[in-house]
């Protein structure tokens, strides 16, 4: 802790001196040896697995968020004490431009021989910060979003699960704060992202009755992570299903679908969690079926979305209605009388047809088409099951 605090007062210190130095000498010495050495420590902690926000941006909304020499210069910022920065500062100024040079030869070796702090350090800070009652909520959301980006790695989530990171971070959920809860919900769901381990410690915590109300949230943003949570834990998890429908997941699944006036954001996200689920079930054939996918009014729900006003949507429930389709305790005729699966397939194949004259997204109304088609022949081959055996 005392080792962080020093390396990050003179990286603070090495910044002044720069920027002091630039203001008076010749800079293209001075300023190039700072940025080759911003330049090490980025990459330093690429290696370690911060670069991956391409992929988190691609299966969760990231917005916003920092680098991880950003955050880091943040956290020292934050931990330092501005007016002895500033003397230091001063100090530097009174330096000559030979001394100066020394000087900053001398912190990039002594960096060079700290090394920066370990994420799990840097994780264990944070935490301390939040187990402080009497933190402010600024400084609460910045040991917030540099857990966000830390907990990335599936290490660092590991790690932060035996630093018992993960108990401090549930007991955010119920802070008075929806931004504090918005990013706790978002650090669970990333830190639960494919990583069973994790899973586990957080369902047998038990956030994910917390989670499930916070979907309900009058805020979209602290409604949306909230799911975004709750699907990454029970993603890929027998265990954490079986709790989700104890808390009546079906319930707010079929709640979500069936209102228009939800966020788009949120039933895009719910449609894709029941193909998900459905897919998970054909892969544990073993595993008896959940009732709920039988249920005919959350079927219909599904079906119903290709209706929507949105392709995106429309796409997405098309993938669940192929999945659920496949599923044994799903009734070819169901789909057939009660949801009017035909019909709805009808009429969106004429929509396609319409949309595919026009030039935008032509690719993408091609490969939904090609997706309604399978979901028909699907459906085909169910009723034709159902008509080869006789009643
Ligand atoms: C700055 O340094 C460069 C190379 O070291 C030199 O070519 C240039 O003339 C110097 N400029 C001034 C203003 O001293
Ligand atoms: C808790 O936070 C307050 C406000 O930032 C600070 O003054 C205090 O030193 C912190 N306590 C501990 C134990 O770190
Ligand atoms: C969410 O709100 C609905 C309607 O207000 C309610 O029926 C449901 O029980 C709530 N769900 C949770 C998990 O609190």
């Amino acid at each position: 802790m005392a080792r962080i605090s020093a390396l990050l007062s003179l990286l603070l210190l090495f910044m002044t001196m720069t920027t002091a130095s630039v203001e008076r000498e010749n800079k293209s010495s001075s300023a190039g040896l700072f940025w080759s050495t911003a330049k090490e420590e980025g990459d330093l902690s690429h290696n370690t697995g911060h670069a991956d926000d391409s992929t988190a941006a691609a299966a969760d909304d990231i917005d916003g968020g920092f680098s991880s020499l950003e955050g880091m210069l943040q956290w020292a910022i934050g931990h330092s004490d501005p007016v002895k920065l500033k003397e230091k500062a001063q100090d530097a100024q009174r330096l000559s431009p030979s001394e100066l040079r020394q000087r900053q030869l001398e912190i990039k070796e002594l960096m060079e021989k700290l090394k920066m702090p370990s994420d799990a350090q840097l994780m264990q800070i944070a935490l301390d910060d939040l187990r402080n009652s009497s933190l402010s909520l600024e400084d609460r959301h910045r040991a917030l979003q540099e857990l966000l980006i830390l907990v990335e790695p599936i290490d660092n989530a590991n790690d932060m699960c035996k630093l018992g990171g993960l108990g401090v971070i549930i007991r955010e959920l119920d802070h008075s704060d929806s931004d504090v809860r918005k990013i706790s919900a978002w650090i669970l769901g990333k830190a639960s992202q494919n990583n069973p381990y994790v899973q586990k410690q957080v369902l047998e915590l038990g956030a994910l009755a917390t989670l499930m109300k916070m979907v309900n949230s009058s805020s979209v943003d602290e409604a949306t992570k909230a799911f975004y949570a709750v699907s990454a834990l029970i993603r890929n998890n027998v265990a954490g299903q079986q709790l989700f429908f104890e808390e009546a997941g079906d319930k707010m699944l079929q709640d979500i679908l069936s209102s228009p006036s939800v966020d788009i954001r949120l039933r895009r996200k719910a449609v894709f969690l029941v193909g998900d689920l459905a897919e998970c079930q054909l892969e544990n054939i073993d595993k008896a079926e959940m009732p709920f996918f039988s249920n005919r009014l959350f079927l219909k729900s599904v079906v119903d979305l290709t209706a929507s006003s949105d392709l995106d949507l429309q796409e997405k429930a098309l993938v669940a209605i192929k999945s659920l389709l496949q599923l044994k305790t799903t009734e070819a005729m169901v789909f057939l009388e009660f949801c009017r699966l035909g019909e709805a397939l009808e009429r969106m194949k004429k929509q396609l047809e319409d949309l595919m004259l026009e030039d935008d997204h032509r690719e993408y109304v091609t490969d939904v088409e090609s997706l309604r088609r399978e979901v028909e022949l699907t459906f085909q081959a169910k009723l034709e099951n159902v008509r080869a055996v006789p009643t």
